[in-house]
């Protein structure tokens, strides 16, 4: 087929062999057999890399996120480097909020800062909607990098609505989320009509890089592990359904993640994800269990154990390939984000490792 540029699909809908949708990344989300866990690591574009580090010296976070040309040139600097089995777009999950009229800046250290915390329903109304022209530089930055990556596939990314209403709430990083769960219980309408106006930018924002040729998204409920069960169902479960089922034409796999998540495991899955990440906590058979059959699950190394000697880097990848066999798909990663004083020569043999003692016998397919 002559009139597909992003590689994703065959004329019959089915995806082209050897192209991005038929990569071991994609098929694992799928739950397709697979020749090699696939592996990659939340924040792998970012400080642990002295290129990015070089790259970014005198530009703001903010700043360069919005021009493509460097948003893809810090995408493929670890693809080069470690060959992971797929790139993740540079952006923040601030991005979209900044673009829907949010007043915030990405502060070195800290993370985002919010000039006017949201208060009253007044603010939640000038949350506006956003277009592909509020956001044209992350479609050319996707178009730019699916034309470069080839047969690699491109994990596009949102924030949650949680996680996003505990940054425009407390107005920056919280550690209790006390503004936020005050508000939540407090006032529980305008909790949710702050967490429907973010479903409605997050979806947006995700159609926007699934419309620039994006494999796969995931929605990063970083922060959601702050609730308990009832909680997240009675408060977070229906807008983070919005996003994830609001993509269930899309044909690409959705990822669902946050950390400290072991009780919402199967209420993220419920949200309509095909994947869930899972943090170090929670071993990949017992998560596969609570999440079920009909979904894979991606995760799960502690990313402090890659501060720790080889021998025990690699006794934790080879007990998380194996329990990870008790999942119908697994794509191997952190349980949460590279540490910025990571070595990134560590993540390169983490790679080679994963690919090495899961690489499946060619007879088995
Ligand atoms: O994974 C990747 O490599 C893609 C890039 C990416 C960034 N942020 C770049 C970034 C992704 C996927 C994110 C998502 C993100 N941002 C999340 C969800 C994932 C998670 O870690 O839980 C959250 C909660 C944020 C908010 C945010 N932005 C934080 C907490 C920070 C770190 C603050 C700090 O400096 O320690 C940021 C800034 C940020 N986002 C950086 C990068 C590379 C560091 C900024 C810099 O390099 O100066």
């Amino acid at each position: 087929m002559t009139t597909d540029t992003t590689g994703t699909a065959a004329r019959d809908g089915a995806p082209r062999p050897g192209g991005p949708a038929d990569s071991p990344f994609v098929r694992a989300c799928r739950r397709e057999p697979v020749p090699h866990t696939p592996v990659w690591f939340m924040r792998q574009a970012g400080r642990s890399l002295p290129e990015y580090r070089e790259i970014r010296a005198n530009v703001g976070m903010l700043e360069s996120c919005r021009r493509p040309d460097l948003v893809a040139e810090i995408t493929l600097q670890p693809v080069r480097r470690h060959g992971v089995d797929a790139a993740i777009l540079f952006s923040d999950i601030v991005v979209p909020v900044a673009a829907a009229g949010v007043d915030l800046d990405i502060v070195p250290g800290t993370g985002p800062v919010v000039a006017e915390p949201v208060r009253t329903a007044e603010d939640v109304e000038r949350i506006r909607p956003i277009g592909r022209d509020d956001v044209s530089y992350v479609d050319e930055a996707v178009r730019l990098l699916v034309a470069e990556l080839g047969a690699t596939p491109l994990i596009g990314f949102a924030g949650a609505p949680f996680t996003l209403a505990s940054y425009l709430v407390e107005g920056g990083p919280s550690r209790t989320h006390a503004k936020t769960k005050a508000l939540m219980y407090g006032q529980p309408e305008l909790w949710h009509a702050l967490c429907a106006r973010l479903a409605e930018v997050t979806l947006s924002f995700l159609r926007v890089q699934i419309g620039a040729g994006v494999s796969a998204v995931q929605l990063f409920d970083s922060w959601a592990g702050a609730l308990s069960e009832a909680d997240y169902r009675r408060y977070v479960l229906p807008h983070s359904t919005t996003v994830l089922s609001g993509l269930a034409d899309a044909g690409v796999p959705r990822i669902h993640f946050g950390v400290g998540t072991a009780e919402l495991l199967g209420a993220m899955g419920e949200a309509g994800a095909d994947v869930v990440g899972v943090d170090w906590r929670t071993p990949l058979d017992v998560a596969t269990r609570r999440i079920g059959p009909d979904r894979a699950v991606q995760g799960n190394l502690d990313p402090t154990v890659l501060l720790a000697p080889w021998s025990v880097v690699e006794t934790e990848v080879r007990r998380i390939v194996k329990q990870g066999r008790a999942a119908p798909g697994h794509v191997f990663n952190l349980g949460h984000g590279v540490l910025p004083e990571t070595d990134p020569e560590v993540l390169t043999r983490v790679v080679a490792l994963v690919h090495e003692v899961s690489a499946r016998r060619a007879e088995q397919g």
